[in-house]
């Protein structure tokens, strides 16, 4: 038959597809973040990974090549695979002990000044081989797809010198290759200043000026680089400074700001161009406005929020109408958030953010595609987006966040294979 499109994979009989139409030419932002672009019945065909062909009759418009992937969901819930858009996935040792301290009262700042936190995550990755944080991280990776994660942007962060980032980033590679994810690098030398430079903080800047992030960018280890501007870490002229030369090695900026004190650092994130701000949880309306007026992302990450138990909760309904594009995230740690699921976080934004079902879903597929550089090829089920996509034990979008603590997902599409 003439016209006939070919193919090698087949989802048929999605009972409610969540397309996210439109999402692969530019990110959701106010009222169309709740534009799910529901198609009921119908199928998805991709060739090599590749979305070629959705909707109705699939018999009459798809031809199938030999060997290809025939699938049925079963009248089931089908949505684009999820993006995790923010993560720190390789440590060397989990933190349960912070966590039972936080239950005896100790807040997160102070369990870091007595020598937990970041820098105690840091002593055990600089004891851990490159061999050992691999095997560390694969279960973690394993966990987030089986969850219905199938992009996931990883930071480096718990090295601070330049052999141990470049140990970090060159684990993320190597998880990149051995594992059916994809991931997205991340330096994130400004996680926290060293032992070794706790004195002398101009002196580790400037080794994150003069040798981490050159020569990151020279092993082209990372796309993105972080930094974290808060109270007792960074200031804003050493996140500028840091910045500045990471956007001269040709990285894009992200920031971890406003999180446990305003330090109008969504304002900075704006004006240096910043793909995303995350956190957020004390941005001020200027922030709000300077992000909305660049269209820097809001990366949320409800998880880190409950997990520390934050006293206050990002103004996401304020950015929402503010036109700020919203993302979401796990930002999976061992201190801060220990969670692999961003079908727990989906329920999180729904009961402490007040989101919607809908816009959930949106900030979890397409838009966190965007905030991480890939919104053109991932994030929405359209013709030439990558065909990730997860099958669900649900019947439509709303059992997604509504039904927490389980695992919801039936089958996960990576490219056009089932991976899970
Ligand atoms: O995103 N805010 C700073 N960094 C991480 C926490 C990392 C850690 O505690 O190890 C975060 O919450
Ligand atoms: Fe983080």
């Amino acid at each position: 038959m003439p016209g006939k499109i070919e193919a090698n994979f087949i989802l048929t009989d999605c009972g409610e597809l969540l397309t996210m139409a439109g999402g692969r030419l530019s990110p959701r932002r106010a009222a169309d973040l709740s534009r799910l672009k529901i198609i009921n019945g119908c199928s998805v065909a991709a060739l090599d990974g590749i979305i070629v062909w959705v909707g109705a009759d699939p018999e009459a418009q798809v031809t199938l090549q030999p060997g290809s992937v025939e699938l049925s969901a079963r009248g089931r819930l089908v949505s684009p695979g999820l993006v995790d858009a923010h993560t720190h996935p390789v440590f060397a040792a989990t933190r349960e002990l912070e966590f039972e301290m936080r239950a005896l009262g100790k807040s997160y700042a102070e369990i870091a000044a007595a020598g937990g936190g970041i820098v105690s995550s840091v002593k055990a990755l600089r004891a851990a081989d490159h061999q050992q944080l691999v095997n560390l991280a694969l279960p973690r990776l394993d966990t987030m797809l089986k969850f219905g994660t199938t992009t996931v942007e990883a930071k480096s962060g718990y090295g601070l010198s330049v052999d141990d980032e470049i140990k970090m980033l060159e684990v993320i590679a190597a998880l990149a290759e051995r594992h059916v994810l994809d991931l997205v690098p991340t330096v994130l030398a400004g996680h926290e200043f060293p032992p070794e430079y706790r004195d002398d903080h101009g002196g580790y800047v400037r080794l994150i000026t003069a040798e981490i992030l050159p020569a990151v960018a020279e092993r082209k280890l990372a796309e993105f680089s972080d930094v974290f501007y808060e109270q007792g870490v960074f200031n804003r002229e050493q996140a500028r400074t840091v910045q500045q030369k990471a956007r001269e090695l040709g990285l894009q900026l992200k920031f971890h700001v406003d999180q446990l004190t305003n330090q109008e650092g969504a304002s900075l994130a704006a004006e240096m161009g910043a793909i995303s701000a995350d956190h957020l949880e004390y941005v001020s309306s200027d922030g709000i406005a300077a992000l909305a007026v660049a269209g820097t992302f809001g990366v949320l990450l409800p998880g880190a929020g409950y997990f520390l138990d934050m006293p206050q909760r990002p103004p996401v309904r304020q950015m929402i109408e503010a036109g700020v594009p919203l993302a979401l995230a796990t930002d999976c740690n061992p201190g801060s958030c220990m969670s692999e699921s961003m079908q727990l976080m989906m329920n999180l934004a729904c009961v402490t953010y007040k989101m919607t079902p809908a816009e959930a879903f949106c900030a979890a597929t397409t838009n966190a595609a965007w905030s991480i550089g890939r919104g053109d090829r991932l994030g929405s089920v359209e013709i030439g987006q990558q065909a990730d996509l997860v099958v669900w034990d649900a019947d439509n979008y709303r059992q997604v966040p509504y039904h927490f603590g389980v695992n919801l997902v039936r089958r996960v599409i990576k490219k056009g294979r089932v991976v899970a």
